[in-house]
């Protein structure tokens, strides 16, 4: 029996190097073992030429990161039957099965690249954005070179069982994992702990299966292939089967170029909650609302204000993101009433199950969502009204107004404004807190 010795689950050019040598060493697929770990096994010397279909190898390549352990020698199996000049039938049982691996790999990476979350953690003044995820197959390494090839600009760092991918705009390196993280502050804890380890452990990885093998149809090119990473931070079950339901929504056509649609994020029955325009760029990518530079900035005036941001409910207006493709860039567009109105339908589904006390619209969108009607900003921000409903709000501007003032101390200005807003809404927080109107 020869015995074939991989250096791990993912040693593509190990099973490939072998599968070459036994082949043309006409070594029959009965008679050879593969083994993960170990020290290594001579294979006997062969030459020859090796010629597979593109077809074939492209198959292996994704199949080969299914978590089955016969997927060495079955896949060895159909090397070995097509270079013997063997026409495999689609209906084979091998095949079939190489087929139905692949395809399982497929869809893991597909969720990997959807259901995962990323949490923005500040490092060295930047912003690295952490994400756990536990997919059901080895598909981190193929799916961290897609994600690093096609989104360069992005620090971010995936964390699974098996182990974690990292990348900093220039450089993909591979660490140890972490097997379970319920929620966001084990997963923050944890990477504040093992960070330092991780980084400078790091390595490049060795060479897994082509990324391209586990990415699926080609997309438009204004459309990023980037999901959001880890779902560590638990929404209340009704919230999350709303969210979920919201994946399917075709109230108007905003769905189809977006990523995702991203859900608003908070405790239920927090007295407050914040309403955003929509998703911007990041947002869109990272499927968590308020996580890109507006939302920097809303988090720092927060943190001056003396709000705790974990403590509302923060959410958009319209729940997916809206542009016009310029180049390689995504130039936020500003949603319609009938967008609006269409997505109101979320809002609502939101505002019922986190019954707020105040909502905070920021902007002329998420005033117009919440009131119903055309804002002006300027003459109505700064205080709390009350709705016919008995619904109590608070109009001020949008943090990404605040970002595009240019003249600093124009902006420094309205910063402050912004910030003294916020100070009011703590004080009616506080006020709600203390059994006040
Ligand atoms: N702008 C918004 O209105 N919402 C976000 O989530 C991000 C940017």
């Amino acid at each position: 029996m020869q015995r074939v010795v991989l250096k791990d689950e993912l040693d593509w050019q190990g099973w490939r190097q072998a599968a070459r040598q036994l082949v043309l060493a006409g070594i029959e697929p009965d008679g050879v073992r593969w083994v993960v770990g170990g020290n290594p096994h001579p294979l006997p010397e062969a030459s020859g030429s090796f010629n597979l279909s593109r077809s074939l190898v492209e198959l292996a390549g994704v199949a080969f990161q299914a978590r089955e352990p016969e997927r060495f020698g079955l896949l060895y199996s159909l090397v070995w039957r097509a270079h013997g000049g063997e026409t495999i039938a689609p209906d084979d049982p091998d095949l079939a099965l190489a087929r139905r691996l692949a395809l399982s790999v497929r869809s893991d990476a597909h969720r990997m690249r959807t259901n995962a979350r990323f949490m923005p953690v500040q490092e060295d003044g930047t912003v690295r954005h952490v994400g756990w995820f536990a997919p059901q197959h080895f598909v981190l390494p193929a799916n961290a070179q897609l994600i690093a090839r096609r989104f360069p600009e992005l620090t971010w760092s995936i964390i699974t069982p098996d182990g974690s991918a990292h990348w900093d705009g220039t450089r993909l390196t591979f660490g140890a994992g972490l097997r379970d993280a319920q929620d966001d502050d084990t997963l923050l804890a944890w990477w504040e702990a093992h960070r330092g380890g991780i980084l400078d452990g790091a390595a490049e990885g060795t060479s897994v299966p082509e990324a391209e093998a586990v990415d699926e149809a080609p997309r438009p090119p204004d459309r990023l292939p980037l999901g959001p990473v880890v779902t560590v931070s638990e929404l209340e079950p009704a919230l999350a089967r709303a969210a979920k339901e919201s994946w399917a929504c075709r109230r108007c056509h905003l769905y189809e170029p977006a990523t995702q649609p991203v859900f608003g994020e908070g405790p239920l029955g927090a007295s407050v909650m914040f309403v955003g325009e929509q998703p911007g760029d990041q947002e869109d990518v990272i499927g968590r609302p308020f996580v890109g530079p507006a939302g920097q900035m809303m988090d720092r005036a927060m943190e001056e204000a003396g709000i705790d941001r974990r403590q509302v409910y923060v959410t958009n207006a319209v729940k997916h993101f809206k542009f016009t493709p310029r180049g390689k860039r995504r130039i936020h567009q500003t949603p319609e009433a009938p967008e609006i109105r269409a997505c109101s339908f979320w809002l609502d589904v939101e505002k019922t199950q986190v019954r707020p006390r105040l909502l905070v619209a920021m902007g002329g969108t998420a005033a117009r969502a919440v009131l119903g009607r055309a804002v002006s900003i300027t003459r109505e921000r700064g205080h709390a009204m009350t709705m016919e409903d008995g619904q109590r709000v608070f109009v001020t501007v949008h943090p990404s107004y605040l970002l595009r003032i240019p003249d600093p101390a124009g902006k420094a200005a309205a910063y402050r404004d912004f910030v003294k807003d916020l100070s009011a809404i703590r004080v009616l927080m506080q006020a709600e807190a203390d059994g006040g109107p």
